[in-house]
């Protein structure tokens, strides 16, 4: 390493290389290597080279500091020796670090241009908004004066003599070290001198150059760095670094979820606004291509199977996603896929029309009637089915049959998606001729594409209630009055909060229809709560309740329950109850008392007055023990009669 960097500087500067002679100490023959030139034979000074060997040892080894860590580190994965120092090089030449004695350097040189006024770089270091530090001042381990210093000191002192130089900056250094450690801003934060605030300049003194400060540096710490590396690869049970981190960064991601077109292209138009969490949960208020999920003709593509595989390459592991066309898309995972329902809000919804217990609930084909089975539960209304038919080999559908009677009723299609609205606007059309006296339709998904905004408005359909799983085109929104958007953001806030906070668990799927509903009761938004996950909310909401039953009948205290729930959804309600309750006592205690007081002094008065009136006497202000008697007596009646 001394011939590297001896070579490096006769190369800087112009002159032959001189080769290394091996009579001579390690810091004599790096002297000579560095300083002689073919001209003149070169002498070297015994206190000089003193002075460089004490400098070299000074740096030797200082434990874990950030070069040798580096090091160690690069070391670990059993990268060579060269490239492991070369690692430390790279880390030692940072300003806060090797480079810092050249930096010391370049701030005395600056302060002695701008005329030596010490007191100005002292107060520009105390100002907060100001990002000049005094170099060599501070040490990440010491925070007492850096014993290296006390030896270097003298080692300037002595060096400087024997050269015989006068140093302007060496008198600045020592200002500068007289003024900071009086000053209560560096005694309060332990900032002393550290080892490089004198190295610079008893280098300059000896004739190194200010860019071969970091390269003198290296040359003291390489012996360190050799025998941690040599420890370090002789030890069986060595392993390779792994520090391990604290991700506390953004938990939430907003990205665009894309979509997959037949023609192989990636496409971000038409899809829905999808939530990536912690980079690898993936949330879909809409999962995209969805009704593509059978073959039933033969070779035709299960794109929701594509879309599935799209987003376990990207790294997905799991999925969240609201009321898929089908429940099998679920097991097109590998990892866990999970569903939740706009079940109840839309019934909540309906259940706000003053008419609701008038309407039929209709199917729009056989296939979709299995769902609605919930809706028909919840609202406890009749079914009907439109009987759908393919006409030839086309992608015509027309409605055929009616399964079940809407004649004199309204009726309420109830359908998972749509798209263009066509088929939605038969079957609506299709029903008013079996006599249905009106026409509604919610779709939980308003995909809405092509004429679906023309098609709505030219149909014989009054109303389509859709949410937010899918934000509505803002212009061709204006075509139709008869879109009736619910639940606005509100529905994406709650995927977004549900999930958000079960990307955090390390869970297996069993508790999470619970976990779901103890989060949207943490939210308290009664749309939430309306939320409803797999099967209706009130099963879920029983198993609560019977869990409950359970621990009671276990002789488990209140305290106990609400332990035992803490402590399975602690991470998810965050205010329980109970601490909600307490702290509504601190409040009403002290008004009731406040108002009890003052109604029972309003009521003494009164009865005071009127056991006087009754006596046939005045209610003077001063009452005679006769009068007292009688109130007494009177109250005393009143109590019996309680
Ligand atoms: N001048 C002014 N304020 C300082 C200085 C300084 N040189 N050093 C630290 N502080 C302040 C810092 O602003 C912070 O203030 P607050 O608490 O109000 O935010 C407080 O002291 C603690 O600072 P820190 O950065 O948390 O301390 P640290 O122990 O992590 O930093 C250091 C150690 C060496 C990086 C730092 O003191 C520094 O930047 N010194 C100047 C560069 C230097 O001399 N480096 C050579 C270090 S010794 C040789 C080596 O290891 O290579």
């Amino acid at each position: 390493m001394p011939t590297l960097a001896a070579y490096a500087y006769k190369k800087s500067m112009g002159q032959p290389f001189v080769y290394p002679l091996n009579k001579l100490s390690y810091t004599a023959n790096f002297m000579n290597m560095m300083f002689s030139v073919p001209a003149e034979e070169y002498e070297i000074d015994p206190v000089i080279e003193r002075a460089l060997n004490q400098l070299l040892i000074l740096h030797a080894d200082h434990e874990q500091n950030c070069s040798t860590s580096t090091v160690r580190i690069v070391g670990s994965s059993d990268a060579n020796l060269f490239a492991s120092v070369a690692a430390g090089v790279l880390a030692l030449s940072g300003p806060l670090h090797g480079g810092a004695n050249q930096a010391v350097l370049e701030m005395l040189e600056e302060i002695k241009a701008g005329g030596g006024n010490v007191e100005k770089y002292v107060n520009k270091a105390k100002d907060k908004s100001d990002n000049f530090r005094l170099m060599g001042f501070g040490h990440r381990v010491y925070k007492n004066f850096d014993p290296r210093c006390t030896i270097i000191k003298d080692v300037a002192d002595a060096v400087l003599a024997k050269l015989r130089i006068r140093d302007e900056l060496l008198d600045i250094a020592k200002k500068l070290e007289e003024i900071a450690l009086k000053d209560p801003y560096f005694v309060e934060k332990k900032l002393y001198p550290n080892i490089d605030f004198y190295s610079g300049i008893i280098y300059r003194a000896m004739g190194f150059p200010v860019n071969m400060f970091t390269v003198l540096f290296t040359l003291g710490r390489l012996p360190g760095w050799i025998a941690h590396w040599k420890e370090m690869r002789a030890d069986k049970d060595k392993k390779i670094y792994r520090p391990r981190q604290i991700y506390t960064g953004e938990v939430r991601h907003f990205y665009r979820a894309g979509t997959y077109e037949p023609d192989g292209v990636v496409s971000a138009s038409g899809c829905a606004e999808g939530v990536i969490c912690k980079t690898d949960y993936s949330g879909h208020p809409y999962f995209p291509y969805v009704r593509s999920d059978k073959k039933d003709q033969p070779r035709v593509s299960i794109a929701a199977r594509l879309v599935a595989n799209l987003l376990e390459t990207a790294g997905a592991d799991r999925i969240l996603t609201m009321d898929l066309h089908a429940p099998q898309i679920q097991g097109f995972f590998n990892f866990p896929c999970d569903q939740l329902f706009a079940l109840k809000i839309i019934c909540d919804h309906i259940k706000q029309k003053p008419d609701w217990r008038d309407y039929v609930i209709v199917a729009p084909d056989v296939g979709e009637s299995k769902h609605l089975s919930k809706y028909t539960h919840i609202l406890n209304l009749p079914l009907a089915i439109v009987d759908k038919r393919r006409i030839g080999n086309t992608d015509t559908v027309e409605p055929a049959h009616l399964i079940g009677d809407v004649r004199g009723k309204k009726a309420l299609i109830v359908d998972d998606e749509v798209s263009t609205a066509g088929t939605l606007c038969k079957a609506a059309k299709f029903l008013k001729e079996n006599g249905a006296v009106s026409v509604i339709a919610t779709a939980v998904h308003p995909v809405l594409t092509g004429n679906a905004f023309e098609n709505i408005e030219n149909s014989v359909l009054e109303e389509l209630i859709v949410t937010d799983t899918i934000p509505l085109n803002e212009k061709k929104s204006k075509i139709t009055k008869k879109l009736t958007s619910v639940f606005i953001s509100l529905l994406s806030v709650l995927i977004v909060a549900v999930f958000g906070r079960i990307g955090y668990a390390q869970d297996t799927t069993d508790d999470f229809e619970d976990r779901v509903l103890a989060i949207s009761y943490e939210l308290r938004c009664p749309i939430c709560q309306g939320l409803s996950v797999g099967e209706s909310q009130s099963t879920i909401s029983n198993n609560m309740k019977d869990k409950v039953r359970e621990l009671l009948r276990e002789g488990k205290s209140e305290e106990e329950i609400y332990a035992f729930f803490e402590a399975r959804y602690g991470e998810w309600i965050l205010r329980s109850p109970r601490k909600k309750g307490w702290n509504l006592l601190v409040w009403i205690l002290p008004i009731a008392v406040l108002f009890g007081t003052a109604g029972g002094i309003g009521f003494y008065l009164k009865r005071r007055q009127s056991a006087l009136i009754k006596a046939g006497r005045e209610p003077s202000a001063q009452l005679s023990e006769e009068d007292e008697a009688l109130i007494a007596d009177d109250m005393k009646k009143i109590r019996r009669d309680l």
